[in-house]
């Protein structure tokens, strides 16, 4: 089937309590990991591609491996999503190639400025039946070039989301209530903590309306561990409880936002096949392996966290 918006993929789940995921793309292994793996246990996926992404492996490539997969998997539905689209032109240069999903991220800016650019993506991108995502709060941690510090980070207001959404018209929003972006999400002794109080604030106030959770990743301990035993320096690094994830995904949350799992799962690979295998250099040798890593990584959130297998 061709690309889909998020529409359909986002009212199933919202209605059978699972969760999507979105997982960003960088190069082929990574595409082919995610979509083998969603391919299998017939999930549906959303395909993200950041504005770094864009950069590093150029729009042409990235969309052409996108396609590839849309025709090596042709029992589920794939979306291709811009994430952390910072201004109108990126957000409609993407829909202009073939995105079927973008996320404006206004969070940064002040609230009528955020709901101003929303309103005017929104209004393109209906054209083109493409959907669009916008934020509310501020995460802690990078994303791509905007950097917020912990104590910069806020929680979303409750009292804000109705206006916004009915005066941009966006399909979903992301939501601040905990999460954070990269492999550092707590500091070493400090309890994990997600205010699903306030995921239910807000969607008591936009019934039946999807969320979308960003810097969801868990940083799963066995990947870290891997990594440190095999010459890396990630001390400390930690993520978000698996079952805190589950209750949201039960909840109002539509969209599970994963990266750094993947990131962690690929280099934990490419460490210990190296480590292993010092002779080599053949790169199919390594990231082979590492290209399995991320298929395996995108099962366990398939079955674990999102619960969305056997929905495509
Ligand atoms: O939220 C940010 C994503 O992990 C993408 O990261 O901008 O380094 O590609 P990136
Ligand atoms: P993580 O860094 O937790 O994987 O979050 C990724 C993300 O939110 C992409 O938009
Ligand atoms: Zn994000």
């Amino acid at each position: 089937m061709p690309l889909v918006n998020t529409t359909e993929m986002f009212k199933k789940a919202y209605e059978g309590g699972y969760a999507i995921g979105a997982f960003n793309v960088n190069n082929m292994e990574i595409v082919q990991g995610i979509t083998s793996a969603c391919e299998e246990l017939k999930a549906p996926v959303i395909l993200q591609v950041s504005a770094g992404a864009r950069k590093y492996a150029n729009r042409t490539y990235l969309m052409k491996l996108v396609e590839a997969a849309v025709i090596e998997c042709p029992d589920i539905p794939i979306a291709l999503h811009l994430d952390h689209g910072p201004s109108f032109e990126l957000c409609k240069s993407c829909i202009d190639d073939g995105f079927t999903s973008v996320m404006f991220d206004g969070s940064s800016k002040p609230y009528e400025e955020n709901v101003e650019e929303a309103s005017r993506v929104v209004e393109y991108a209906h054209k083109y039946g493409v959907t669009v995502e916008a934020e509310l709060g501020r995460l802690a941690g990078v994303e791509d070039d905007v950097k917020v510090s912990d104590d910069k980070a806020q929680y979303t207001d409750p009292d804000e989301v109705q206006d916004f959404v009915t005066r941009t018209g966006v399909d979903s929003l992301a939501i601040a209530i905990g999460t954070s972006h990269g492999a550092y999400k707590f500091k070493p002794g400090q309890k994990p903590k997600l205010r699903l109080d306030i995921l239910q604030e807000v969607s008591d106030r936009l019934p039946g309306f999807p969320i979308v959770l960003h810097g969801a990743s868990s940083v799963v301990p066995e990947f870290v561990k891997m990594i440190n035993d095999n010459g890396g320096q990630m001390p400390d690094a930690i993520g978000i409880p698996e079952e805190m994830l589950r209750e949201a995904a039960k909840m109002a949350v539509c969209k599970i936002n994963v990266d750094s799992d993947l990131r962690l799962a690929m280099t934990a690979s490419v460490r210990k096949y190296l480590a292993e295998n010092p002779s080599h250099f053949d790169p199919r040798q390594y990231l082979g392996p590492a290209r399995d890593a991320i298929k395996a990584m995108v099962e366990h959130k398939i079955n674990v966290v999102l619960g969305c297998a056997g929905k495509a």
